[in-house]
């Protein structure tokens, strides 16, 4: 039977390791391929490439049930079930880049008793006509809705579980479905093109309520609103609900600006335009500029000034800097002449290599000395108790801008700090907005601007 072979995995980037370790918590023996060699090695060793919370764990505890190779016919040989986890980064025209899955299919050859199961997000219709271009192969649509530092978790505990497949591959979808069925979660049984437009849909729809709350959080400043307040008293109904109402510098990561650019593309290129989703785009990238001018109404001109950015992954509990708002912000930082440098607790490196310009430091201390303004870009937890008393003493000015509505404002501003949130009335004292203001009007000789 199907689920007494190895289950393949082909692709073992984030997607994929994760859905590979999950697996093999589920007690399955899975083989996983990739054709980074280096990776597979390090995989073999016990080494696990990326941050991910609990994965580590779960690819130790698991080991006997895990073999990695490069070798795409140890996983044709042995596994039924081909899970395809690979990457389909946008191109420049915004559509989907699937050449990683053609390179795939080309060593299906011609499909044998094989089954794939596409977990990367594709453009749907691709199933489909993978499906007519390789008539032996039965085909699945089984995206994956995973979020980088809880993956292993919502792995485990899904909402649900969507399995699409056309007439004929019914035996495909049946076994993917005992595979998925002890974690519990709703299993949503529809054909290919559904399943593919599911994921699409939702990615597009998670993105379109945070630009949303974005401008809603920037109308608030403009009438004196609080959008954290706001957000409650709206996500109280049920209608709505409370989860990515969250207003910040905006939204990155390797999914949402792809998958949003991906559908609208989509889209036009069916002769429709997705309006909504242009909008979705621009209050995203307008929303990314926007400290520049809180920091302006403090420092006036940003040029020589000095300014630490505290967190520069997309989000917390990750090391992925994939379309990071930081990568924006510091730019548009150094544009306006600033000085900038930085601390993340885990993506150093890999922001390192795109900022070069970018001071990094080993600690929110070595980041603040002398610093004109701290800039809170990812929420990470340990960002929430930093004792901003002593902290003060470090900075040349007492200025915090909190792109994620992250910190207590009322202690900040008890330190002797000016605090700007997002869609927060500023409520800075006279003398927290003058400390920040005084020594930057005096040593650039520009005014700043009126709250
Ligand atoms: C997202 C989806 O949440 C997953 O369901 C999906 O599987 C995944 O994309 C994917 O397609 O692979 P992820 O990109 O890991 O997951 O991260 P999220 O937690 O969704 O956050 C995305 C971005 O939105 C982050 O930059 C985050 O800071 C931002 N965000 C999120 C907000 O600005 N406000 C919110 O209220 C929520």
């Amino acid at each position: 039977m199907s689920e007494e072979r190895p289950i393949g995995v082909i692709g073992v980037g984030w997607v994929g390791l994760v859905t590979a370790a999950c697996f093999a918590e589920l007690g399955r023996r899975v083989i996983g391929m990739d054709i980074d060699d280096d990776k597979v090695k390090a995989l073999n060793r016990g080494r696990v490439p990326i941050h991910e919370p609990g994965l580590e764990e779960l690819l130790r505890r698991n080991r006997e049930r895990l073999e990695f190779t490069t070798d795409m016919d140890d996983v044709l040989d042995s596994g039924r079930l081909l899970f395809c986890c690979v990457d389909t980064p946008p191109t420049y025209s915004g559509d989907a880049d699937l050449s990683q899955i053609q390179s795939v299919l080309s060593q299906l050859k011609d499909g044998g008793d094989h089954a794939l199961v596409m977990k990367s997000t594709v453009p749907s219709g691709t199933g489909r006509a993978i499906r007519r271009g390789a008539p032996g192969l039965a085909y699945v649509s089984c995206p994956e809705f995973l979020r980088e530092g809880s993956a292993v978790d919502d792995f485990l505990h899904p909402d649900r579980v969507v399995i699409g497949a056309d007439p004929g591959d019914e035996w495909a979808a049946d076994a993917v479905e005992e595979i998925y069925r002890p974690v519990g979660g709703e299993i949503v049984r529809t054909d290919v093109a559904s399943a593919e437009m599911i994921k699409l849909a939702a990615n597009a729809f998670l993105a379109t309520k945070i630009s949303f709350i974005n401008e809603i959080a920037n109308v608030c400043e403009e009438v004196g609103a609080d959008v954290t307040e706001v957000a409650r008293g709206m996500g109280l109904d049920k209608r709505i609900g409370p989860s990515f109402l969250r207003p910040g510098v905006g939204y990155g990561g390797s999914c949402f600006p792809k998958d949003v650019s991906a559908l609208k593309m989509l889209a036009g290129n069916t002769g429709y335009h997705f309006q909504l989703l242009t909008a979705v785009i621009e209050v995203n990238e307008l929303q990314k500029r926007r400290v520049i001018a809180k920091l302006e109404k403090h420092l006036g001109t940003l040029a020589g000034k000095k300014v630490a950015l505290l967190g520069l992954a997309f989000k917390p509990e990750t090391d992925d800097m994939r379309e990071a708002s930081s990568l924006v912000l510091a730019s548009r930082l150094q544009g306006e002449g600033a000085e900038v440098r930085a601390y993340d607790p885990v993506a150093e490196d890999r922001a390192g290599q795109l900022l070069p310009t970018v001071e990094m430091c080993a600690s929110v201390e070595e980041a603040l000395e002398g610093a004109d303004a701290a800039v809170l870009v990812t929420e990470w937890p340990e960002f929430a108790d930093l004792d901003w008393d002593s902290l003060r003493g470090r900075m040349s000015r007492p200025l915090v801008v909190d792109g994620r509505n992250f910190l207590d404002a009322e202690r900040l501003r008890k330190a002797g700090f000016a605090y700007e949130g997002i869609g927060r009335p500023s409520g800075n004292g006279a003398q927290a907005q003058a400390a920040a203001t005084e020594s930057s009007t005096a040593s650039s000789g520009v005014e700043s601007r009126p709250d």
